[in-house]
């Protein structure tokens, strides 16, 4: 059903061939164009994902203006008040980090809200203090940024994919929530949400990114590893939460089967977090727990 210019041309379509995986469900081959049922059926319901329906685009897109609208009346509080904020996304491939900050953003002047989602590291990053380059790209007064992946990479695809050795990795779990202290000492506000979606949610959004053209450039080579290692990841999650779950510095986790939902509720986390002229509390309504909240969320 692909139109003519659709395809993608060999050069770039995707060099990886993933070999099909086994799961307790069925086997999945990302290659292969046609959605297995099972993970079709279980998509939504993966990892305990508390709705059976998505919420629809009219309600979401109502909810999301009155929300971005509070966002610009933030913003221009943060502005005249020289106030510095982050918000980190972290989450499993494909949770949707990039929609939510996408959606965050959208309406926000995009000079003083900025992302940041830094590549691998150079080697002369490589060679420095690990948070050197994150440090980099922290907030002077009057901005916001959103760190699309951070200095958890560590804790997270570093870990799992070998590309840090144990040492670098206990090290950071040690480190991190200090480095955050003092961040948040010096008047920084930081946020810090975990996305979590169900391992057969993760397959039907690589496999859309994977025979998408327009998607396509979302799946990279760690994507198709990923796949395999669902449970190295869910274990090193809780490592990271472990370690890096303080009083002061907690983790908001939430719950990303539905990206709509997802994004409505960490946009009103953060309004509801942060005072900002003409702050309407009715329109930031309450937090849904199913969706947004502490660790006790993942179960
Ligand atoms: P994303 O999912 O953010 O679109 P990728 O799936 O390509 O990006 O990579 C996931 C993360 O792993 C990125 O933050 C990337 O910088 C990091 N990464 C990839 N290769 C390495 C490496 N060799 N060493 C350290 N980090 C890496
Ligand atoms: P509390 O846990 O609310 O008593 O806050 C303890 C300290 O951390 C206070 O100084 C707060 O201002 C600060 N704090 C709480 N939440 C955040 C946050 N998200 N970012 C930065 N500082 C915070
Ligand atoms: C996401 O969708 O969570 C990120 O933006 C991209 C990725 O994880 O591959």
């Amino acid at each position: 059903k692909k139109k003519p210019g659709e395809t993608l041309p060999a050069e770039i379509a995707p060099a990886e061939d993933a070999p099909a995986i086994d799961t307790k469900h069925g086997a999945f081959d990302l290659d292969d164009p046609v959605l297995p049922a099972f993970v079709a059926e279980r998509a939504f319901a993966s990892g305990g994902y508390p709705y059976t329906d998505k919420l629809g685009l009219e309600p979401y897109l109502a909810a999301l203006r009155q929300l971005q609208i509070e966002l610009v009346k933030l913003q221009q509080t943060i502005i005249a008040e020289g106030r510095r904020l982050v918000l980190l996304f972290e989450g499993r491939d494909a949770a949707g980090k990039g929609g939510a900050i996408f959606a965050m953003r959208q309406n926000l002047n995009p000079r003083s809200a900025r992302t940041v989602a830094l590549p691998k590291p150079t080697p002369t990053e490589a060679g420095q203090w690990y948070f050197q380059r994150y440090i980099a790209h922290l907030p002077t007064a009057g901005e916001m940024v959103l760190f699309d992946r951070s200095w958890y990479n560590r804790a997270g695809v570093e870990k799992v994919m070998g590309f840090c050795d144990d040492d670098a990795y206990r090290c950071f779990l040690r480190e991190a929530p200090k480095l955050e202290e003092m961040l948040i000492d010096d008047g920084i506000v930081l946020f810090k949400f975990w996305l979590e979606i169900g391992r057969e949610m993760q397959m039907k959004q690589f496999h859309e990114r994977r025979h998408d053209p327009l998607k396509i450039w979302k799946l990279s080579p760690i994507d198709y590893a990923a796949l395999e290692h669902y449970d190295d990841y869910t274990e090193a999650r809780d490592r990271m939460l472990d370690a890096t779950d303080t009083r002061d510095s907690p983790w908001t986790i939430v719950r990303s089967n539905d990206k709509k939902r997802a994004r409505l509720e960490i946009i009103r986390h953060v309004l509801a977090g942060v005072a900002y002229a003409g702050r309407e509390k009715k329109v930031i309504g309450t937090a849904d727990p199913r969706i947004i909240g502490g660790r006790s969320l993942l179960g």
